[in-house]
């Protein structure tokens, strides 16, 4: 039977525990009876108890290499990073272009074709892109697929959109890079940010061409760890 006074200890005991979000955990666990505590306290933390794009947070660390931005935690209206360089025709930070370099041309030595497509993008080119799908669809549909603006992580230059052997970064999935990406990412910093297994989490569907930089010791221990949100990932490891 659920015993609420044990569950509370059990919320303290754990590191990453926020006094002022109790409640929030206590109500969250009885709709998700078979979560685990530790899972009730990172999801919580991260607001999936609310509504996706009802429930907004500014971000403060926006030029933090680990920066969480989705559909709860937006940027500032005038955010730009620093550093941005430009590889292939597109901006990203200085790191993330090292990177980026570093996989391309790994994956050519191995015989695949990788190249940005899209990296850096404006709150300004957002607001365009998110406009130009909702010409064909309606917003809970193109919501799926494009963030709006001030939410998308491109506006932070850690994030690539890559395209494989056949034109265009919806192809991917079509090509024999899209399985070079997801076993070699890692090695150079890159995470899969929107998996299948995580559409829950993200708000998104799979994209198997959006690269996030975080490093490669973060991705190589979420792949070791098999963790596979970085919401969950920077909750449990990176605070
Ligand atoms: N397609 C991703 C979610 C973006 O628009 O940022
Ligand atoms: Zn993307």
């Amino acid at each position: 039977m659920y015993n609420k006074m044990e569950s509370c200890m059990e919320y303290r005991r754990i590191t990453f525990f926020i006094p002022e979000n109790e409640e929030r955990y206590k109500e969250y666990a009885a709709i998700n009876p078979d979560m685990n505590a530790e899972e009730i306290v990172w999801r919580v933390n991260n607001n999936l108890d609310k509504e996706k794009y009802k429930f907004d947070v500014t971000v403060s660390d926006c030029n933090n290499l680990y920066v969480i931005v989705n559909k709860y935690f937006k940027l500032p209206e005038d955010y730009c990073p620093p550093d941005l360089v430009e590889v292939d025709g597109s901006l990203m930070r200085e790191a993330v272009a090292e990177a980026y370099v570093k996989m391309r041309d790994a994956a050519q030595k191995d015989g695949f074709s990788i190249r940005v497509t899209s990296a850096y993008r404006s709150i300004e080119d957002q607001q365009k892109l998110y406009n130009k799908f909702l010409l064909n669809d309606p917003a809970e549909v193109v919501d799926e697929t494009c963030a709006r603006p001030c939410y998308s992580e491109h506006h932070t230059g850690l994030a690539v959109d890559v395209e494989g052997s056949i034109k265009g970064g919806r192809n991917i999935s079509k090509t024999p890079e899209a399985a070079w990406v997801k076993e070699n990412c890692h090695k150079y910093g890159f995470i899969l940010r929107y998996l299948p297994e995580i559409v829950e989490i993200t708000g998104y569907a799979s994209e198997p061409w959006h690269l996030r930089y975080v490093g490669t010791q973060v991705s190589t221990d979420m792949r070791d760890k098999k963790v596979k949100s970085f919401e969950e990932y920077r909750e449990r490891f990176l605070k």
